[in-house]
């Protein structure tokens, strides 16, 4: 796409169209495509310094690209200063005014915008309803736990009914219950009003649990981006499988290609995939969910499903997390404890496994 074409057309309300950005000598973003829909709720997930926060902040107009382009509703804003854009944005510190109530704090960006007062009495009062403060609306900050802070912070981002809201780690201060009850309010909230939201978190159950779409990050460029099925399903390289959840990396070889599919040898154990494009001798790695992996008895001289040596059970209550060994290839399994007659996993137990080779996913080097 040339510079001077703007994507109107497209339905996505922010759209990142080959954006770089360097500081000195380090490029925090390199290239980046990035197209987000307009009312959804699209997470940023990556580790520290990968370039989230960046990206929000080319977003907002607190930084600028050093090239590419950046268009919010169709609207091409590479350039355009914060002031001139119109955001709401939440942080992973408070930030809420100390000497200002609730209510006040909540006001501020109307006031700065000029909004007649009683309207800005029902905004706010509406505002506050939203996230269930309504009757905190004269306390003062310090008289408010962290996650009422929060709440107050995210009222206030969203009270002048922003083009697009920013959510910069906004719970990572928080305990994990509170985390997650949080994770459910803003996600019902951004959908009550259907609002365009970024939210970035290095927590990925955090993106899964709550985005309609999900970019992992890596040294400045996405890895992948899909909805949380998609990426946790069906990761393209060996980064996302074991950034998002917990995931074996199987090592096999090609056999060989027949009519059926293609035959592969994992540590001695042939197994037939879907015919995938790859000369005989090729090394290939495949994720393997844990979950997916079933555990059954050796039965007979004659086993079905790939022979395994346990080297650690531990039982977790409603699961048994196993530490097993395929020819020396450490594999993971998750099983659910269902009630049935417990087997055998002793320490140097041999064990039967299972999975469907539908759920190995070639995976193709992390760039
Ligand atoms: N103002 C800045 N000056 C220099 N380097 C920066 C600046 N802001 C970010 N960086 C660098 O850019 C990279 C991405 O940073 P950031 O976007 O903050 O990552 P994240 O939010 O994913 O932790 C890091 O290497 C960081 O050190
Ligand atoms: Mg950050």
């Amino acid at each position: 796409m040339n510079a001077m074409t703007s994507p109107a057309a497209s339905p996505a309300d922010v759209c990142f169209v080959q954006v770089e950005k360097k500081f000195d000598t380090t490029t925090a973003l390199h290239s980046l495509d990035l197209e987000i829909e307009r009312g959804s709720l699209f997470a940023l997930l990556g580790p520290s310094g990968c370039g989230k926060t960046t990206t929000l902040r080319l977003i907002a107009g607190f930084e600028q690209p050093t090239a590419g382009h950046i268009y919010i509703r169709g609207t091409d804003v590479t350039g355009l200063p914060a002031y001139k854009r119109s955001f709401g944005m939440v942080f992973q510190s408070f930030a809420l005014f100390p000497h200002l109530t609730v209510a006040e704090n909540v006001a501020f960006g109307l006031k700065m915008r000029n909004v007649p007062k009683p309207e800005i009495a029902a905004k706010v009062a509406a505002a506050l309803e939203l996230v269930e403060l309504g009757t905190f609306a004269d306390r003062y900050p310090r008289q408010l736990s962290g996650g009422q802070q929060q709440r107050v912070a995210l009222a206030r981002a969203v009270v002048f009914e922003p083009d697009v809201l920013l959510l910069d780690e906004p719970l990572s201060a928080l305990d994990k219950m509170l985390r997650e009850q949080m994770q459910v309010e803003i996600r019902h909230l951004q959908q009550r009003l259907k609002m365009t939201t970024v939210f970035v978190t290095h927590d990925q159950e955090e993106a899964l649990t709550m985005a309609d779409r999900v970019a992992v990050m890596k040294d400045g460029r996405i890895q992948q981006a899909g909805t949380p099925r998609d990426i946790y399903d069906r990761p393209l390289n060996e980064f996302v499988a074991t950034f998002l959840g917990a995931s074996n990396i199987i090592e096999a070889t090609v056999k060989g290609t027949e009519d059926t599919g293609t035959v592969i040898d994992v540590a001695g154990n042939t197994l037939r995939i879907r015919a995938i494009p790859a000369t005989t001798g090729t090394r290939l790695r495949f994720a393997l969910r844990p979950e997916k992996i079933s555990i059954g008895p050796i039965t007979g001289s004659t086993t079905t499903g790939v022979s395994a040596t346990v080297r650690e059970a531990i039982y977790r209550g409603s699961q048994t997390l196993l530490y097993l060994d395929i020819g020396g290839m450490p594999v993971n399994a998750v099983v659910q404890n269902a009630g049935v007659e417990p087997m055998n996993l002793e320490p140097g137990a041999v064990v039967a496994l299972h999975w469907d080779n539908a759920n190995m996913v070639a995976l193709e080097p992390t760039p």
